[in-house]
């Protein structure tokens, strides 16, 4: 990547981030060590180079062998507090991050532990990093809808650190619909609501996060322009769109950054941000993803700052403070 240009330094929200995809290689390997772990890769550089993937599933699959190395809340607050440091390096001010209880409690890692080593390191961060926080648990979708259930049941005693629910992992043949009661139960106990659709899904992923899980916000939805009427619908209820460019690119889901088609979306009305995902797997972090679609996508200035304008209004920040500085 070219150096980060001022654009790249934008102040911005962060709004699309799974806090587990910031591992970079070189943690991974000194918390393997700390743990006692034993890699399948002699060392950063070919780790690096299992960093080639074919679709969504491939990545997946390294993305949770790799949490394989955080087991004690001394990892979490290490991987978070990392995350935030670079985070605020690239402009951002505010993030709202993912994490996927199910991915750490599947392997005996306790929900506690991971709320809590999270918690160490957004407590701090406006203080250390000028970023604030807030935290959004997802449930994998590839997963049943009563585990989902008994994660939101395990979660209760953390909700005050909790802002919201999502879903992710595998989407194409895991519809929205399977977690209509998770997300009904999530919104009686008062938290937001978001989740990933039309990632690879088609347009029919997105209309069920609207309609059956009601989301407020979707992640990705990238293959909306496909369907005119959701188009319509997103735009008429001002949806916003947490798009991850560099993302798409390396999971295969567009060829180029050219291609994005993140000037017709906004031309169309939707209400767009760009975010980045996984930024360890896929090259780059939030500011990194607004300097390369800026490039590769010819966005003048205030394409730009519409982009950071909306990332604080389709923030679930109550106030307005962040918006005026734009
Ligand atoms: N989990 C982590 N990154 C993801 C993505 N891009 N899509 C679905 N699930 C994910
Ligand atoms: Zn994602």
């Amino acid at each position: 990547l070219a150096p980060l240009g001022s654009h790249a330094l934008i102040p911005k929200a962060e709004l699309h981030l799974h806090i587990e995809g910031t591992l970079e290689p070189e943690l991974a390997f000194e918390l393997a060590a700390r743990n006692g772990i034993t890699l399948p890769y002699a060392d950063t550089e070919a780790l690096r180079t299992a960093y080639l993937f074919a679709d969504l599933q491939s990545f997946l699959d390294l993305y949770y062998a790799l949490m394989a190395v955080l087991i004690t809340e001394d990892d979490f607050e290490a991987l978070a507090d990392a995350y935030l440091a670079r985070a605020a390096a690239q402009g951002v001010r505010h993030a709202e991050i993912f994490f996927d209880p199910q991915a750490h409690t599947a392997r005996g890692v306790a929900l506690g532990t991971v709320v809590e080593g999270l918690s160490r390191a957004l407590a701090r961060s406006q203080e250390r990093h000028g970023v604030t926080t807030k935290l959004i648990m997802c449930f994998l979708r590839d997963q049943s809808a009563e585990s989902a259930m008994e994660t939101l049941e395990a979660a209760k005693p953390y909700l005050d650190r909790i802002v919201g629910v999502g879903l992710d992992s595998a989407e194409v043949g895991n519809p929205a619909s399977k977690f209509r009661e998770v997300y009904e139960a999530a919104g009686e106990l008062g938290l937001r609501k978001v989740a990933h659709a039309g990632e690879e899904g088609d347009p029919g992923y997105v209309w069920e996060a609207l309609d059956v899980l009601g989301v407020e916000r979707v992640d990705h939805g990238l293959r909306s322009l496909e369907d005119p009427e959701l188009v319509a619908r997103l735009v008429r209820d001002r949806i916003p769109l947490t798009l991850c460019p560099m993302s798409n690119v390396r999971l295969r889901t567009i060829d180029v950054l050219e291609d994005h088609p993140l000037v017709a979306m906004m031309d169309a009305g939707l209400v767009c941000t760009v975010n980045s995902d996984d930024p360890a797997y896929f090259g780059g972090y939030a500011g990194d993803n607004f300097h390369a679609v800026g490039e590769a996508l010819a966005l003048d200035h205030e394409r730009l700052r519409e982009l950071a304008r909306n990332s604080f209004v389709a923030s679930f920040l109550d106030g307005s403070a962040e918006e005026e500085e734009l």
